[in-house]
């Protein structure tokens, strides 16, 4: 069509649209987005949802979700990309408007322009809305064969192995696998992507990066917020499904997978899977020994929690990764809601050599990955103390990312994955298989703790004492 493939005219069509989804992450990114000039010349939003709104309404209900901008034109003009599309997801007529609202929008620009289909709805409305959208003919492409489409899936992607291998044969009816977006927006953070350089691109440490050097590698995601503003969609999904099954699985990945060939998706995304398949699967000896859940004491309280909810909020499990590089190195990862002054980290301890001219206890160096209180890399080591007698002391070479961020929580991932899904770069996106593997790691947890393996614990809010109590049961 003579368009870049990064500037081509664009519809971005969101399926939940006035939902939190998009109003907390996806509206706040498309508009910096829009402010930096990175969306394509010609782009539309279109807003599907079951509300009776009108353009004007939903706009208006954009800017709110904007709150306050100093950029007045950059605003009016924003929101004119947006348009409403009211729709049921399971009704196939909604389907019809929408067609007619896309086929508007071409004749518009002249153009067959590119299909982006977001789902930022309920899990519980994605099989509706992928079938309607197959039958209604919305993701063909034109008669020319020009325009792409592509789909973007929020997580939960399932609730097990079955529930996502079932909602991806649905997608793969659809799309190929090139044209599914399906989101963890870890992937997207920052550091978390830096790793990957720190380990590539620098000799120092990867040739070291092993079973042989390596004693063993922690994963914290420690976090202040609890489940307060979402008991419902909360309650019964747990910590383990939450973020342990996605994001600490990733997080294992990139630190753990083998050299990739290059960086393109291809590569990394076999890498993290082929990683991801390597996990030790766990018995229920191992899930008896190597995992331990608790609750916060008010939980159940909360609006829209079961009264004798067992659902658990924090979680430790220990497991090891089957393969050469790796066999017999323990990996933790642990994560918990109102645990007080959040820490997002990974550490890596070292060997201690043998044999070894080091001061006593202490001497195990560690490499850390932090992203919260601060995004920084510390490579904490022993130096000598600078006077007469030998002492040592442990110091620490600190690299600083950044302070803090600033930005509204996810703006950042969320640019970096909306921008990366118009541009067709799949590497912050997780693949079918990536799926299926952390599905199968997490199963048998979850049917353990289910059957009443591992009791469940409470803990006092707003500090740490349980990551030291599921330390000592768990190490
Ligand atoms: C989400 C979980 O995927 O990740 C939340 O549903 C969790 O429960 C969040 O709080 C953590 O992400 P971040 O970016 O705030 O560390």
């Amino acid at each position: 069509m003579g368009f870049p493939s990064t500037n081509a005219p664009t519809v971005f069509t969101a399926f939940g649209a006035t939902g939190d989804l998009m109003r907390l992450k996806v509206i706040p990114a498309l508009f910096k987005l829009y402010e930096k000039g990175e969306l394509p010349t010609q782009f539309s939003v279109v807003g599907f949802s079951r509300r009776d709104y009108t353009d004007a309404q939903f706009r208006e209900h954009v800017r709110e979700a904007l709150g306050h901008i100093e950029n007045a034109k950059d605003l009016s003009s924003f929101l004119e990309l947006f348009q409403f599309q009211r729709g049921q997801f399971n009704e196939k007529e909604s389907y019809a408007s929408l067609q007619k609202t896309l086929a508007a929008q071409d004749a518009t620009w002249g153009v067959c322009a590119n299909k982006l289909f977001y789902l930022a709805s309920s899990p519980e409305f994605f099989d509706a809305i992928l079938h309607n959208l197959a039958e209604s003919g919305l993701t063909d492409p034109c008669d020319d064969g020009s325009g792409w489409s592509r789909v973007i899936v929020e997580k939960p992607f399932g609730v097990d192995y079955d529930s996502a291998r079932k909602l991806d044969a649905l997608l793969g009816e659809l799309f190929e696998e090139q044209q599914i977006y399906r989101i963890d927006h870890y992937l997207a953070k920052e550091m978390l992507q830096n790793i990957l350089t720190f380990r590539f691109a620098n000799s120092l440490f990867e040739l070291n990066w092993d079973k042989d050097f390596i004693e063993r590698i922690d994963m914290r995601l420690l976090e202040e917020v609890g489940c307060e503003k979402r008991g419902a969609s909360y309650d019964g999904v747990g910590a383990l499904r939450d973020v342990g099954q996605n994001h600490l699985l990733q997080m294992i990945a990139l630190i753990a997978m083998e050299h990739p060939q290059s960086f393109d998706a291809a590569q990394l995304r076999l890498k993290r899977a082929e990683l991801l398949q390597a996990l030790t699967l766990p018995s229920e000896n191992n899930i008896r020994r190597a995992t331990f859940r608790a609750q916060y004491e008010g939980y159940r309280s909360i609006a829209g929690v079961r009264e004798d909810s067992d659902t658990e909020t924090y979680f430790r499990v220990l497991t090891s990764i089957d393969t050469d590089r790796w066999r017999g190195v323990p990996i933790a990862i642990e994560s918990g809601k109102r645990l007080g002054e959040p820490v997002k980290e990974i550490v890596v301890t070292m060997r201690h050599p043998v044999p070894c001219l080091c001061p006593g206890e202490h001497h195990k160096n560690r490499i850390i990955f932090r992203m919260e209180p601060k995004e920084e890399i510390l490579v904490e080591f022993w130096s000598r103390k600078p006077g007469l007698s030998m002492e040592t002391e442990e110091r620490t070479f600190h690299f600083l990312l950044r302070e803090r961020k600033a930005q509204t929580r996810y703006t950042e991932e969320y640019m970096r994955l909306l921008l990366d899904s118009i541009r067709g770069e799949q590497t912050l996106f997780i693949s079918t298989d990536e799926i299926q593997a952390m599905w199968r790691f997490t199963d048998p947890i979850i049917a353990g703790w289910k059957k009443g393996l591992v009791p469940l614990e409470t803990y006092p809010v707003d500090r740490k004492d349980i990551t030291a109590a599921a330390t000592v049961r768990v190490l």
